[in-house]
């Protein structure tokens, strides 16, 4: 066997005992998913939330986002989640089963949260079909429509973080933040396995109207 290969298979290996890690610990921890452990490292990093902040979180379910905002922001916050799948119901937040590509979508969060939100998270992601230019560019569209979402309904000022799938096209769309955010960085949480092409764009004090 070539030590690429080998390389290749300890990486693979790694990959998934990271993943069994996480998958425990969120059972342990009374968390839904272990994917909350990506937007906790993403806090630690970044200081997305404050307390009393309004967050919407667009693909929420099943929910592990939620939990950790909802923690993060306390009983003073407002915390707005939305997905197509039904999720269950979690202290101090708002779900909505809904579609982000629904033309209706802005105006039922703006009307939720009375004024513009602190923070908008998007964790959303296509179904996978396992072709990887495919996946990259429906993940690609997806996360323009959580941006689309979020510039009408966050602050001047505000935060983004969004989901993409690493590849060509994301260039481009990382350009195109860069011109609605003072900064714009790249992050790969530890909890995100390697071998997924998955990376948050971290779009920090957004430049639109208040
Ligand atoms: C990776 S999961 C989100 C996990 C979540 N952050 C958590 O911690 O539990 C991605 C979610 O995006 C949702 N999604 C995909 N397309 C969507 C759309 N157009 N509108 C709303 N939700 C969507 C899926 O239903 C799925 O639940």
């Amino acid at each position: 066997m070539n030590i690429c290969r080998i390389k290749a298979e300890i990486n693979v290996k790694l990959s998934d005992a990271k993943k069994d890690y996480y998958r425990k610990l969120a059972k342990e921890e009374g968390y839904r998913s272990r994917s909350a452990y990506k937007l906790e490292q993403m806090n630690n990093s970044y200081r997305i939330f404050r307390p009393s902040d309004r967050v919407v979180d667009l693909g929420c379910a099943p929910g592990g986002w939620l939990q950790v905002a909802s923690k993060e922001i306390g009983h003073h916050g407002k915390l707005i989640g939305i997905d197509l799948q039904e999720v269950k119901p979690i202290e101090g937040a708002i779900i909505l089963h809904d579609n982000i590509e629904d033309y209706m979508i802005v105006d039922r969060i703006l009307a939720l949260l009375n004024c513009k939100a602190d923070v908008v998270l998007s964790d959303v992601a296509p179904n996978i079909s396992g072709i990887w230019e495919l996946d990259h560019a429906k993940q690609i569209l997806l996360a323009r429509r959580a941006f689309y979402v979020g510039a009408k309904v966050l602050r001047r000022g505000g935060i983004a973080l969004l989901k993409v799938f690493e590849g060509e096209l994301l260039n481009e769309f990382k350009m195109e933040l860069k011109h609605n955010f003072e900064r714009v960085l790249l992050s790969k949480p530890e909890a995100s396995r390697q071998k997924s092409s998955e990376i948050y764009l971290v779009c920090l004090k957004f430049k639109g109207q208040n």
